[in-house]
């Protein structure tokens, strides 16, 4: 305990010599629905606000901002993450793709389509976040079971409850998928 107070005198202080190497901007370039980004962010500054608050990209949700909710989700390199728990500089020549860059100009995205036929958006909070989910199952797994889906899923709250409608939205596009 002694040692702890120590620290946090030393803290208040002002005396934590990484302080500065906080402040210090760190030069990123990054793709964001296929296009080049060349950005100085903070160390310390989290993908989803890079997204939200220096690109304008605000489809991409803050919700938990502690990995919990899912609200945040986007693709990395394909995969879904919580933008929330990645920092900035870890995009560094890195691949993102946000719900923005889902549609192709005015006609939305077979996943997005499916969410309106379903009526599975009801507040809409979770529904990009949701969406960017589902994207990265189906981009691997073009005809996932239920029990796939409801996996992939998992990490994405709705506090609507409407997982029925949002598990059936993605079967469809497997069925979609099928047929074409
Ligand atoms: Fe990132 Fe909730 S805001 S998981």
């Amino acid at each position: 305990m002694a040692f702890l107070r120590g620290l946090g005198g030393y803290f208040l202080r002002g005396n934590f010599s990484g302080k500065d190497e906080l402040m210090k901007l760190v030069q990123i370039k990054t793709t964001i629905n296929g296009k080049e980004y060349d950005l100085e962010v903070r160390p310390n500054m989290t993908l989803l606000d890079l997204l939200r608050d220096e690109l304008g990209l605000t489809g991409t949700k803050r919700g938990c901002e502690v990995g919990e909710c899912g609200a945040c989700t986007v693709l990395l390199n394909g995969q879904a993450v919580n933008s929330c728990l990645v920092l900035a500089p870890q995009v560094n020549g890195q691949e993102i793709l946000t719900i923005e860059g889902l549609a192709d100009g005015e006609k939305l995205h077979p996943l997005q389509e499916s969410f309106l036929d379903h009526d599975a958006v009801h507040c809409g909070f979770c529904s990009p976040g949701m969406v960017m989910s589902a994207k990265a199952l189906i981009d691997c797994t073009p005809n996932p079971s239920e029990s796939e889906i409801r996996t992939a899923i998992a990490g994405n709250l709705c506090r609507c409850s409407g997982y029925q409608q949002i598990v059936d939205a993605i079967k469809e596009v497997k069925v979609e998928k099928r047929e074409t």
